[in-house]
């Protein structure tokens, strides 16, 4: 299997020309899964609801998905990618997993990231793993990989492919990554952004380094801060079948469940 990685800086606040650029990668990379970053569509930051919304778009009847549905048909190949999801009156950060057959998943944020609390909807349990060009995919976005516990359940329900769209502010999360892939023994596709954003006096500058790990942490592919581009790793999704250390363990089954009954305790703030 082909999996690939697309960097790149989105426009803020133009979704059509976002959708373009992202269709262009997809028809010219030569991979049977292209990850592309979170809030790919619309740029990552909005202090705004009003002008989230106005970037916002149905999954998989808005114009990004439906432009892409029939690039995936054309070429065979499938695409995650993060937009501003509208359901209703509600409004996601989410990312979609599309294939030529349709979509096949769409993951909602899960633990959002400082401003962006305060203009999207906390989401609940959503669709987020499924089968794409011989792999099944599970999907984190950005600051989720601060909660093992993300990885950790896409990996025991079978995930053998963390697909992982995000706009990294801080600098640790590709080391992490590394750890989260070893720990579940999947590889792990972290798709970034790079370039800045000011809005009303507050400038965030993105990481970039996207890279693909494999279940043995080795970086596969390793980007530079400000690079643009896709880039392929030819990788075997059977590597991430086989939880075993030594010839005496396996991850999974050594769990000591046992000794963690304390952490399912609810937090004692809620969000
Ligand atoms: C982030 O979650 N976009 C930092």
């Amino acid at each position: 299997m082909k999996i690939g990685l697309f960097q790149f800086a989105p426009v803020r606040g133009r979704p059509d020309t976002n959708a373009a650029t992202l269709e262009s990668a997809l028809r010219s990379a030569d991979c049977d899964l292209l990850v592309a970053p979170e809030l790919a569509t619309s740029g990552y930051l909005y202090l705004d609801r009003a002008e989230l919304a106005s970037v916002s778009e149905s999954v998989p009847d808005g114009p990004t998905s439906a432009r892409l549905l029939r690039a995936c048909r054309e070429t065979g190949r499938s695409i995650v990618f993060g937009l501003v999801e509208r359901d209703g009156e509600k409004i996601y950060n989410s990312a979609a997993l599309l294939t030529p057959t349709g979509c096949s998943a769409l993951y909602r944020k899960a633990h959002l990231f400082d401003t962006e609390t305060l203009v999207f909807d906390r989401a609940g349990a959503s669709n987020d793993l499924a089968v794409a060009a011989g792999a099944k995919i599970g999907l984190m976005i950005c600051f989720d990989w601060r909660f093992p516990e993300v990885a950790r359940l896409l990996a025991l329900r079978g995930a053998e492919l963390l697909a992982h769209p995000s706009n990294l502010v801080l600098p640790y999360c590709q080391d992490a990554m590394v750890t989260r892939a070893l720990e579940n023994r999947v590889f792990a596709v972290t798709a970034n952004r790079f370039g800045t954003e000011t809005v009303q006096g507050t400038t965030i500058t993105f990481t970039g380094r996207s890279q693909i790990v494999s279940p043995r942490g080795e970086r596969l592919v390793a980007m530079g801060v400000d690079e643009e581009g896709v880039r392929i790793a030819t990788i075997d999704p059977a590597e991430a079948r086989d939880k075993r250390g030594t010839g005496r363990n396996d991850l999974f089954a050594d769990r000591r469940v046992d000794l963690w009954a304390g952490l399912l305790t609810p937090p004692e703030r809620p969000r």
